[in-house]
């Protein structure tokens, strides 16, 4: 049994949800009349015109029933940037920081208010008009962690374009096709940006993969808007004299600052409908293909305000922080779209918690004097390495929240945080959730719900998860199973871009009637709901989800293997980590320089966070009569494990022995 920890009067004293009770009463009424509970949020923003009684929800979650669909508030009008900035500045928010924005080098800080931020916004807005950005159109966004990655995101919001954004760390060839699967109309990026010592020629990327899209996929990009940022901050290695020899200028790129010259800050909304497109991400997919999650207007809006309220439970003066990148859905809507809604105050960081040196995430906290602090499991093991010191040179009396997002925090992770980063008297919200859900799903909330190190908690208002056997039998009290959800939250997805078939097959038809997760769950004696994992071929590095037959088919391409195989290994600091095993064609050699070669490969391919931690030789894979691989024998060789269950299904027993005499030293 694992301690409980009560929240504590730090806490409970200033928390809008004060208790245990008070929590249960607001769910169970959440669920028995969304309605009423939703509207009291809806009525905070500006509709053009208001949503009609009676058609606040339909939804259809049963595939044998016909198409599936979810619709939140349908008829209703309004427009996602509107609300966030001019709402905001009428209401007395105009002279409001909306972010802190820190730079990589300590030296590299500035601040923005509400009302700034709407200048710039429209005036963005108006040079995409310009440029022949209307609604429905698709942006790409390659960008750093930078004031105009938000400015570019609400533009789009306000002329009704939907933002594609992809994580800069991703390689030329996932951008590639990611902008051409979605159509892309432009590109945003910047000319580079340093990471810790670091420096990435970002532009040079996105030329790379502007040609690939054109060559491979036919799919041309007429605009490349370029943010120029690397002259601006201070340079933490090694740069040419001018900057502009690190890459090449193309016909269709265009500086930022020369197209938003002479642009108004004045720019009407395109007025949406609620169930309009607000945003598309992508997200890896079991078979490998991205799959573009998309968001609506409307109900991602109420339940990113919502959660953001009650879970980092924000108020008035509070400073919030956010770690994750904009390139996650966890920078979409907890850097972007909840904290801006709730006209809160945000940091906004664009470098590493190594850089200058291993305290830079807690000399933050001090500096801004952060009241909520939202990082990931993997980010927190790397920094208890290097021991307490770091965190204790530093006054983090702000703090009362800590979030975490990602993957399952272990214990020791949790503890470490809630001992020393929170004093022991900050409420830990552990966030289960996926891009799928657009906001948080399972959770504790501070000041009213107990915590358990390890456990996600409880449903959010309006989420009602269920855990299901593999034959879809409800799992009733204290068990174990597939973990899903049978009724629509505002946020959750409402289609992937383009492919609504991929979308039914994906999330719905395993157990009719559910949207099923990919996790499993196990619910506690007391009620605690545990999230234990991916139960397809997914897993988990460094809070990144990615396929393992995506990276199979990578290893594959190398012209020397003729097969691969990949299992995750657990890692003490990334949670899990990629071991390969590939089979060679004949008279291929199994070298130090094909491992380095398929490293390489998965680099490129996919991008720096993808990259194998282990490659290993394997004469033959241990496969079913059938020929399926069994998996569950390469995890074991992976740990080195011998104790490999029954293998009487297996066609060749033997192949077992080579796999365990191959693994590297
Ligand atoms: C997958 C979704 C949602 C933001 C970041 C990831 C895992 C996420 C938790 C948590 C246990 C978690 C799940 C989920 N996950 N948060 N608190 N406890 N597991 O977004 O890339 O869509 O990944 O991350 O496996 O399905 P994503």
């Amino acid at each position: 049994m694992s301690r409980v920890y009560q929240p504590s009067d730090h806490v409970v004293e200033k928390s809008r949800l004060s208790s245990f009770d008070k929590y249960k009463e607001m769910h169970k009424k959440s669920l028995e009349d969304p309605e009423t509970f939703w509207s009291e949020i809806a009525n905070e923003f500006h509709w053009q015109t208001p949503y009609q009684p009676g058609n606040f929800l339909s939804y259809n979650f049963d595939v044998n029933k016909g198409d599936i669909f979810v619709k939140w508030l349908e008829g209703s009008v309004t427009n996602i940037c509107f609300n966030l900035l001019d709402r905001n500045v009428r209401n007395g928010h105009g002279e409001k920081i909306a972010y802190y924005w820190e730079g990589n080098h300590p030296d590299d800080y500035s601040r923005i208010t509400y009302r700034k931020l709407m200048d710039l916004v429209c005036q963005f807005a108006n040079a995409l008009r310009d440029s022949g950005v209307g609604k429905g159109d698709r942006v790409s966004i390659y960008m750093p962690m930078i004031l105009e990655t938000v400015v570019c995101m609400l533009a789009c919001a306000r002329i009704g374009a939907v933002h594609s954004i992809v994580f800069a760390g991703f390689s030329s060839d996932s951008l590639a096709e990611r902008l051409s699967d979605c159509k892309a109309k432009v590109l945003v990026t910047a000319d580079g940006a340093w990471r810790g010592e670091k420096l990435l020629i970002l532009k040079n990327v996105c030329d790379e993969a502007l040609e690939k899209a054109k060559t491979k996929y036919n799919h041309s990009v007429d605009l490349c808007i370029v943010v120029a940022h690397l002259n601006r901050v201070t340079a933490c290695g090694k740069l040419p004299d001018d900057v502009k020899t690190l890459y090449k200028w193309h016909d269709r790129d265009i500086w930022w600052h020369d197209l938003v010259e002479g642009q108004s800050n004045i720019c009407p909304p395109e007025w949406m409908d609620a169930e309009d497109p607000l945003f598309m991400l992508y997200t890896s997919g079991s078979t490998g293909k991205p799959k573009g999650v998309l968001h609506t207007t409307a109900g991602y809006l109420l339940y990113a305000t919502a959660t953001f309220r009650y879970v980092f439970d924000y108020q008035e003066k509070d400073i919030y922080w956010c770690t994750a990148d904009v390139g996650w859905i966890t920078g979409h809507t907890y850097v972007v779209y909840a904290p801006l809604a709730n006209a809160a105050t945000s940091v906004m960081f664009e470098g590493t918690p190594f850089f200058p040196d291993n305290d830079r995430y807690w000399s933050l906290v001090d500096k801004y004097n952060v009241t909520q602090f939202y990082t990931a499991p993997t980010a927190i093991r790397a920094l208890t390495k290097f021991g307490d010191d770091y965190v204790k040179r530093h006054n983090m009396k702000s703090l009362r929240v800590l979030g975490s997002v990602g993957e399952p925090i272990n214990p020791e992770a949790w503890l470490w945080y809630y001992n020393l980063v929170g004093s022991g008297r900050c409420s830990i919200v552990d966030t289960f959730w996926q891009t799928e859900t657009g906001g948080h799903v399972l959770t504790s909330l501070p000041g009213a719900t107990p915590m358990k190190p390890g456990a996600a908690g409880f449903p959010f208002f309006g989420v009602e998860p269920t855990l299901l056997d593999e034959n879809g039998k409800v799992i009733e009290g204290p068990g174990e199973g597939y973990l899903v959800f049978s009724r629509p939250w505002p946020g959750i997805m409402r289609t992937l871009f383009g492919d609504h078939e991929r979308y039914q097959k994906v999330y719905f038809s395993k157990f009719p009637g559910y949207y099923c997760t990919g996790d499993g769950a196990r619910r506690d004696e007391d009620g605690f709901l545990w999230v234990t994992g991916r139960i397809d071929d997914m897993l988990n590095v460094s809070g990144h989800l990615m396929s393992t037959s995506e990276v199979e088919s990578v290893l594959t391409e190398e012209p020397r293997v003729s097969e691969a195989a990949v299992v995750s290994k657990p890692h003490p600091i990334k949670g899990e980590s990629l071991y390969c095993f590939v089979s060679l064609n004949d008279g291929a050699k199994f070298d130090a320089s094909l491992v380095d070669a398929l490293k390489k490969l998965v680099r490129s391919r996919i991008g720096a966070f993808a990259a194998p931690d282990v490659i290993q030789y394997a004469p033959g894979l241990p496969k079913t009569r059938s020929g399926k691989i069994m998996r569950r024998i390469l995890r074991k060789v992976a740990l080195g494990d011998t104790d490999i269950g029954d293998t009487s299904t297996l066609a060749d027993p033997a192949v077992v022995d080579d796999l365990f005499k191959n693994r590297p030293k």
